[in-house]
């Protein structure tokens, strides 16, 4: 087992993952511990941003550390005021582990919400951020990326979820192919 953290990130096929979070209403001190716990468990994983239905709190916030010198960050109840261009990124999933693909969503966005102390922040994002922020945004809506992919992209996706998913419950190594004596 890896290093044990306060929460562990549920997987594809959970259904929290696809029902849409409620706001938050208390910002208060376990709420902050919250956000301490979800941090630890985002590093471990590792990762650089975590929605809270991710670990099973169906409300709409989430956490994320870019690395870039920001730090830790928490936005509450955040929403999307804009939108413009497209950009493809190659994106992963702590929910979806070990793949990425290529998705394409707006590159710049208008992004509202509420810090830890409550404050309302309103900022615009490109390139990393833009994506972070739409990517998490999405897990508060019960959006997994999925969802964002062309068809190609989620019949690959789909396959290697369910190779993962027999892997992870022992089923034994699918038997290669091989030519059957066939009866004239
Ligand atoms: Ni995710």
């Amino acid at each position: 087992m890896p290093v044990s953290t306060p929460y562990q990130v549920l997987v594809v096929g959970n259904p929290v993952l696809n029902t849409r979070s409620d706001e938050v209403t208390d910002v208060d001190g376990k709420f902050v511990k919250l956000c301490e716990d979800m941090f630890t468990t985002m590093y471990a994983a590792p990762g650089i941003g975590l929605a809270a239905p991710q670990i099973g709190v169906q409300k709409r916030f989430f956490v994320y550390d870019l690395g870039a010198g920001d730090g830790q960050q928490v936005l509450i109840n955040p929403e999307i005021t804009g939108a413009e261009g497209e950009m493809e990124y190659y994106e992963g999933c702590l929910s979806i582990p070990g793949l990425h693909f290529d998705i394409v969503r707006p590159e710049r966005i208008g992004v509202k919400g509420r810090d830890l102390d409550g404050n309302e922040v309103e900022f615009e994002a490109d390139d990393l951020l833009a994506r972070l922020v739409q990517h998490e945004l999405d897990h508060l809506d019960g959006i997994l990326m999925l969802e964002r992919m062309d068809d190609d992209q989620r019949k690959q996706a789909l396959k290697k979820i369910r190779e993962l998913q027999m892997k992870a419950a022992g089923a034994p190594e699918p038997e290669p192919k091989r030519s059957i004596f066939r009866l004239r």
